[in-house]
């Protein structure tokens, strides 16, 4: 099964996509933190994405695509993948198509989670995660119980150095004036599900489990 997850930034993508992993078998194929990891790596690509990234931009197309074609092929044979952030802009949805085309699969859901811009700001400010596993927490909607340590034990959390008031503002714009047209692009075919995501996680969470059953039952 192909999975792909639109929404705007501090949606709630990563939050939910955790659970399509637990709960349905399938990878999850973040865009961003590929990146952060070949960041990380100090690879040749992480550097070229830092100052992108970094201000709030996307990293040119030629680059992502490059980066996640690499990706779903070694997923390919896998009980299939989520895509969490990509595509995300029409330029990036046309090469997947093409590239899901030449391999004789195709998208089986997309789902759009829906966020007012006045919830965005918020959520991404206040996300922390652990610097060792990666969980992820939020200071108001999700806190550790302890306030710097994961709950796990594992170590101190970390705050994403694009989780600024300011680069948050120029992620949502460059959402809407970039990514949000793929949900025109999606609504030509009968994949696409909206799900309201301004209401809590747990029933984000519900919503989502809903319309995967019911498209598992059709099967
Ligand atoms: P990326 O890492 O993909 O960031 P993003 O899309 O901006 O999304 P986030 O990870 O910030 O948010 P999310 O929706 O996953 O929310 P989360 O679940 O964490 O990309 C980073 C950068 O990489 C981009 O800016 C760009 O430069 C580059 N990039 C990546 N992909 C690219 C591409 N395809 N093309 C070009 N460039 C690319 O939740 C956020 C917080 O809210 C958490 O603290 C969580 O606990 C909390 N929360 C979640 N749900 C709820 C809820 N329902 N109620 C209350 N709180 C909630």
């Amino acid at each position: 099964m192909i999975v792909i997850f639109l929404g705007p930034p501090g949606a709630g993508k990563g939050t939910q996509c955790k659970l399509l992993v637990d709960r349905y078998g399938l990878k999850h194929l973040s865009s961003g933190d590929i990146l952060r990891r070949e960041r990380k790596e100090g690879t040749n690509l992480g550097k070229q994405a830092q100052s992108y990234m970094d201000s709030g931009q996307l990293v040119p197309d030629d680059l992502i695509v490059a980066m996640m074609m690499k990706e779903i092929q070694t997923a390919g044979n896998s009980g299939g993948f989520v895509l969490d952030g990509f595509p995300r802009t029409i330029g990036q949805a046309l090469e997947l198509d093409k590239a899901l085309e030449e391999a004789d699969k195709e998208v089986d859901v997309v789902l759009n989670l829906r966020v007012d811009d006045i919830k965005l700001e918020e959520r991404i400010v206040g996300r922390r995660s652990c610097s060792r596993c990666g969980a992820a927490y939020h200071m108001i909607f999700n806190p550790p119980q302890n306030d710097n340590l994961c709950d796990r034990g594992c170590g101190p959390l970390m705050q994403r150095a694009d989780d600024t008031a300011e680069v948050v503002r120029n992620r949502i714009k460059n959402y809407h004036e970039l990514t949000s047209p793929l949900i025109s692009y999606y609504s030509q075919t009968d994949n696409l599900h909206h799900i309201d995501g301004n209401v809590s996680i747990d029933e984000v969470t519900a919503e989502l489990l809903n319309i995967m059953d019911g498209i598992l039952q059709d099967t």
